[in-house]
């Protein structure tokens, strides 16, 4: 049985991620702000150190996989935080987990980005350049400064939209260029990415607002299917990621989305 790291592990789509790999009697390191072995802030350098330190006193030196999943939705009023625990969080646990991941020969990695980083057109293209070159003073100074112009509606219900979708379009990128780079493709480690549309989930029902049941034929993105997701259809896909028999997948971003980015960019894939 193996050993792996599962973040934002006590709600949604981290905890069915975790539960599906402990029904298969492996080990989960889980790490969330709360009800969570490691209690960590990982909107903080600090925070992140603090995880490091806990996940590899718990991991013996070898590491068999990493589902990053913690993460912020854009309803928060909070944009600089919103892109360090989505971008910046993950970015920092896996490359210092990338030692223990490349010890079997046979690491896995996943993380959960987003449809948001293909179908939402406010993404601000100079913010995801700074995060990519790794600059994250500048980068939360810039996405606190909403250099992008909101339309009303959604600086209510979506004041860190630009920040999210820009997040999850660099950590996709993130996981493109790195996988085929040396220390991580040579060294068997696999990273890929699920890019999830709109599923249950308290982030979700919180950014549509608690008071009634958002409704899949009445909602700002296209939902083919007329149902939103489950978590339960998020870790399926996050849990074949990290499976040992997944060994020829890598740089791979996955959406499962209920058909939302296909509506939206039917010639784009
Ligand atoms: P959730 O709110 O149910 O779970 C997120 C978990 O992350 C929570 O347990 C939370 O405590 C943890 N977390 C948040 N900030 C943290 C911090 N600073 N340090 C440590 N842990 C922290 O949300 P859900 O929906 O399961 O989200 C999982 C991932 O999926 C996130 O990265 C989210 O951005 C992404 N996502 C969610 C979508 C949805 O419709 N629910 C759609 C697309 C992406």
């Amino acid at each position: 049985m193996g050993t792996f790291v599962v973040t934002g592990s006590a709600s949604g789509m981290g905890a069915a991620t975790a539960g599906r790999l402990q029904d298969e009697g492996h080990t989960v390191i889980d790490v969330d702000l709360h009800e969570a072995g490691i209690q960590a802030d990982l909107s903080t350098p600090q925070g992140r150190a603090d995880a490091l330190t806990g996940i590899k006193a718990a991991t013996g030196g070898r590491l068999d996989g990493v589902a990053a999943v913690a993460g912020l939705g854009a309803h928060l009023d909070d944009p600089a935080r919103v892109l360090a625990v989505n971008y910046f969080a993950p970015v920092a646990l896996l490359e210092g987990l990338r030692r223990e991941l490349a010890v079997s020969g046979a690491g896995r990695v996943v993380v959960i980005s987003s449809n948001s980083a293909s179908t939402v057109p406010l993404i601000d293209e100079e913010l995801v350049r700074i995060v990519l070159s790794g600059d994250e003073k500048a980068a939360l100074e810039r996405a606190g400064g909403r250099h992008i112009q909101l339309p009303d509606e959604i600086t209510e219900s979506a004041p860190s939209i630009t920040a999210y979708a820009s997040s999850k379009l660099a950590l996709s990128l993130w996981v493109r260029r790195t996988t085929v780079t040396e220390d991580w493709a040579r060294a068997g480690i696999l990273l890929n990415a699920v890019a999830p549309g709109a599923v249950l989930t308290p982030l979700m029902r919180a950014s549509t607002g608690r008071d009634a049941e958002p409704d899949p034929d009445n909602f700002p993105t296209p939902m083919p299917l007329g149902h939103f997701g489950d978590p339960e259809d998020i870790a399926f896909w996050a849990h074949q990621f990290l499976r040992p028999e997944a060994r020829f997948t890598t740089g791979s971003v996955l959406y499962v989305d209920g058909g939302t980015d296909a509506a939206m960019r039917p010639e784009g894939y």
